[in-house]
């Protein structure tokens, strides 16, 4: 590794006087490099599982005023489980900077193995068939990527694709009174011609333009608008005129033909697209579990949060800095258990008994603790997630300092973190009983 890049990487993880990042992630070489971005591969030191962390500096996100992406993408992508989407593990913070542990997708770059040529056209089906999956899943969630293009597509080890970088994705929330988007967005070549017009438009409609465009590259190794002039480009792209190679077949040309409609009206859809003779050779519809997209509560006195509001919480993006002074709260801490919020509260409850420590049950989420003759005083909230998860805040209310760091630190949250770690850990894979900020 270069010798910016090493330091870069141990920067990263010495931020926080570790050697390892959170003394969780052994960072390594770097993945790639964007403007706020930078990916490295980095190992679980607990599992030894590879992962990539995504760093974004804060400085650099507020002052773009693009800090409101990133809550959006930490959101999209909590919500999202399939297995052509690069998975959100977790998501740390500093003081300076956000960190995005994903899944490792070990086959790198779909769009570096086109470089070197491109794909037959069996190859590239099953490549689309699973593009195609993935986009459809997001789409009936009301999740549009609206960037597709090859360098948004890795392979994991067997090369199965996988869907990164929700950046620029859109929700539903964001779609106008005339239920079209109109943020213009997306990358010259793969974007649709509504965009180019900057009329309103609908992100199911451009995101099956750019998996046409994908699916041209792929197998054609070239782009089908390309002009060194982007106003040229631009034109082709608004005229829809685009030649295939002869080695397309007549199947592979009547799909393409559809996917590169220049009317989103009659462009295809993902559910046309699924019943296409050439698109259907071969292909095996994907089943995975559905990890608590829709998710319900159950239960009186538990609120529901995703990641978003977790970081919506924090000023600046800042997690690290959850309880300040300004608040009132002298001490306390903010994290993540994978657990059901009645299992927290029955765990906690059996922990505090054991201790001699009183708790009483508030009706607004929450538990208040006392003990130790009144010198430990905290309030417990739990907060439900969808997937299963809890954010846990934890605020000392009164009695001694050094009283709450030993009741609470030393003896009742061990038996939360603990319990959570061991039933919940084999689940998927992910590792998110670790506090993921707080002030200890
Ligand atoms: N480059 C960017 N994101 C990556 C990931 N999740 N895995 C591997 N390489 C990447």
């Amino acid at each position: 590794m270069p010798e910016t890049e090493n330091a870069a990487a141990t920067a990263a993880a010495e931020e926080e006087n570790n050697t390892a990042l959170f003394g969780k992630y052994e960072v390594g070489r770097l993945l790639g490099c964007g403007a706020f971005a930078k990916v490295y591969h980095a190992r679980n030191t607990e599992t030894g599982q590879s992962v990539a962390v995504k760093v974004i500096s804060k400085k650099k996100l507020n002052s773009s005023g693009l800090a409101s992406n990133v809550k959006r993408e930490i959101s999209i992508m909590s919500r999202l489980h399939h297995p052509n989407i690069v998975k959100l593990h977790e998501v740390l913070a500093t003081k300076t900077k956000i960190y995005f542990i994903l899944e490792f997708a070990k086959g790198g770059e779909l769009f570096a193995r086109i470089a070197k040529s491109r794909f037959s056209e069996d190859l590239a089906r099953r490549y689309f068939q699973q593009l195609i999956s993935a986009v459809g899943y997001c789409h009936a969630r009301g999740v549009f990527h609206r960037d597709l293009k090859p360098e948004n597509l890795l392979l994991d080890e067997q090369g199965n694709l996988k869907v990164s970088d929700f950046g620029l994705s859109a929700v539903k929330d964001q779609i106008g009174v005339d239920g079209l988007l109109h943020t213009l967005c997306g990358t010259p070549a793969y974007v649709a011609p509504e965009i180019l017009a900057k009329k309103g438009y609908d992100g199911a409609k451009v995101d099956v333009w750019s998996c046409g465009i994908i699916l041209f590259v792929l197998v054609a190794g070239y782009l089908p608008f390309n002009d060194p002039n982007l106003m040229v480009m631009y034109k082709k792209i608004y005229k829809g005129e685009f030649r295939c190679p002869r080695w397309f077949s007549m199947e592979l040309r009547r799909i393409l033909t559809r996917l590169l409609d220049t009317n989103p009206d009659t462009r295809i859809t993902v559910d046309e697209i699924m019943k296409d003779t050439w698109f259907k050779k071969g292909y095996k519809e994907v089943k995975f579990g559905d990890l608590g997209l829709e998710w319900k509560s159950e239960g009186e006195g538990v609120k529901d949060l995703n990641a978003f509001d977790i970081i919506s919480f924090s000023t600046g993006l800042n997690l690290s800095g959850l309880f300040d002074s300004s608040c009132g709260v002298e001490e306390g801490e903010r994290f993540l258990l994978r657990e059901s919020p009645e299992k927290v509260v029955e765990m906690l409850v059996a922990a505090a008994e054991k201790e001699g420590v009183v708790v009483r049950m508030r009706k607004e989420c929450g538990v208040e603790l006392e003990g130790c003759g009144g010198n430990f005083a905290a309030l417990v909230e739990v907060y439900r997630l969808p997937g299963e998860l809890v954010v846990v805040e934890v605020r000392r209310r009164d009695g001694d300092g050094g009283v709450f760091r030993d009741v609470w630190r030393n003896k009742l949250r061990p038996c939360l973190c603990a319990a959570s770690s061991s039933t919940t850990s084999d689940r998927d894979g992910t590792t998110l009983a670790q506090p993921v900020a707080g002030d200890s």
